[in-house]
């Protein structure tokens, strides 16, 4: 890519990855067949798909982001590890495979780029559900006649700790009550799928969420969210890049705490109720943000945000309280000639600096997005490598910005 040309044009978003991710294990739970869609075609959702494929399920992708899932019967209660090692939001089958078939057997996802991300939360709030665990071999072994509801207060706030109880939640003996819940938009999506599939439960969306369980569940459709991550994503590439942009089929009501951050540093954005209009300011102010569960600033734009203060005026702290290595696209910035020192969980950015472009590696999903992000701003050309790590959540994000006016290439 060759930076430097501002942004003009519509750009559409795509369904949410990590809506997508819960909704289709979430279709486990039933006999019945459930489609999904808006689904984006990235390559997590086929990894959950050789998942649920791996379980005996029937997964069919379809075109436009159609999924139609059939457990009609669970051939095996096994994520293997090959599939788990791609994709650590594997462990989301536990739960609901634990409480359709009172025992699953799940590897351990292992640490990643940006943390060691244990799911010690999950284990031990099945456990007081009345599952017997077991960790040997590299794999969770989960056993439970009939999973029973129970008072849960996870210590620390958990995306898919949250998602993968109200799942197993559904079908239990009884009454689970879940405090200090996550509270995520797509933990919302979940829900609504869920109660459209017959469970019980109130509260999704607050930190206190009540799941009665049901003896089954049936079958349901259900549309996905937009990605909340992809539109901020964009919104930042516009102001990156300079110019005006036109934002369709996204959420802005889920995307406030980005929404709000960005028009501090003096980026304009107009809502309306599916869209957003973003005009790129002259001049970037720097703001501090730290990431915080939701409503919070969120963690998966910490790296994009981070390019964007390189160009603004002053100094910036940025401070990660999610992951503890979430700081992998430094050392790749600077190479572009960013002015940054991490401290800890906390980075320092000093702007503005003209960036000039480079080759530089992707490390993680986020990481990715932040060096193209940061090519639209440079002078000359920047090349990307390891761009896997955006596929596997970024639906043709190299399309999307040419569509826009940005000149971007994908080179095999
Ligand atoms: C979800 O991951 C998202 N993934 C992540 O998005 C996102 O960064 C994260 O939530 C935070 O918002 C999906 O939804 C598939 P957590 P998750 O459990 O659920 C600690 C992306 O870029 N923790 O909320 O795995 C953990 O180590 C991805 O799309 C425990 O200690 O995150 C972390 O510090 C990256 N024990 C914190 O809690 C546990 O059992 C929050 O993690 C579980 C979590």
């Amino acid at each position: 890519m060759v930076g430097g040309r501002p942004l003009e044009g519509t750009v559409r978003i795509s369904g949410a990855k990590n809506a997508s991710l819960p909704a289709l294990c979430a279709a486990l739970l039933t006999e019945e067949p459930v489609r999904l869609t808006n689904v984006p075609e990235v390559r997590d959702i086929r990894t959950m798909g050789r998942v649920l494929t791996a379980l005996g399920a029937a997964a069919e992708f379809r075109v436009g982001g159609v999924v139609d899932v059939h457990a009609r019967q669970l051939t095996s209660v096994e994520a293997p590890y090959e599939l788990v090692k791609t994709m650590r939001a594997s462990v989301l089958v536990l739960g609901p495979v634990l409480a359709r078939e009172g025992r699953a057997r799940v590897s351990l996802p292992g640490g990643c780029a940006i943390g060691a991300r244990p799911i010690n939360l999950h284990l031990l709030a099945l456990e007081k559900m009345g599952a017997a665990i077991d960790v040997e071999h590299g794999y969770v072994e989960a056993h439970a006649e009939r999973l029973h509801g129970a008072e849960i207060d996870f210590d620390t706030v958990t995306v898919t700790g949250t998602e993968n109880l109200m799942m197993a939640a559904s079908l239990a003996d009884g009454e689970t009550v879940l405090r200090n819940a996550a509270c995520e938009p797509e933990v919302g999506d979940l829900a609504e799928l869920l109660v459209a599939m017959g469970a019980k439960i109130e509260g999704a969306g607050t930190p206190t969420l009540r799941v009665l369980g049901v003896p089954s569940l049936h079958g349901a459709s259900h549309r996905v969210i937009p990605d909340r991550v992809e539109t901020g994503t964009y919104i930042v590439a516009c102001a990156i890049a300079g110019g005006e942009i036109e934002i369709h089929e996204c959420h802005p009501a889920h995307l406030q705490p980005v929404i709000g951050k960005l028009r501090e540093v003096g980026i304009r954005i107009e809502e309306g109720p599916d869209n957003l209009r973003v005009r790129a300011p002259r001049r970037l102010r720097a703001a501090n943000v730290t990431t915080l569960p939701h409503p919070g600033f969120p963690t998966d734009m910490q790296a994009q945000y981070m390019a964007l203060m390189t160009q603004a005026g002053g100094v910036s702290t940025i401070t990660e309280s999610i992951f503890e290595n979430r700081y992998m696209h430094v050392a790749e910035l600077e190479r572009m000639g960013a002015h940054l020192r991490v401290d800890g969980r906390t980075a320092l950015v000093t702007g503005p600096t003209p960036l000039s472009g480079a080759q530089v590696m992707a490390t993680d999903l986020r990481a990715s997005a932040c060096l193209v992000l940061a090519g639209l701003a440079a002078t000359g050309e920047t090349i990307v490598d390891r761009v896997y790590h955006l596929d596997r959540g970024y639906y043709r994000i190299d399309e999307k910005l040419r569509g826009l006016g940005a000149d971007i290439e994908r080179i095999s």
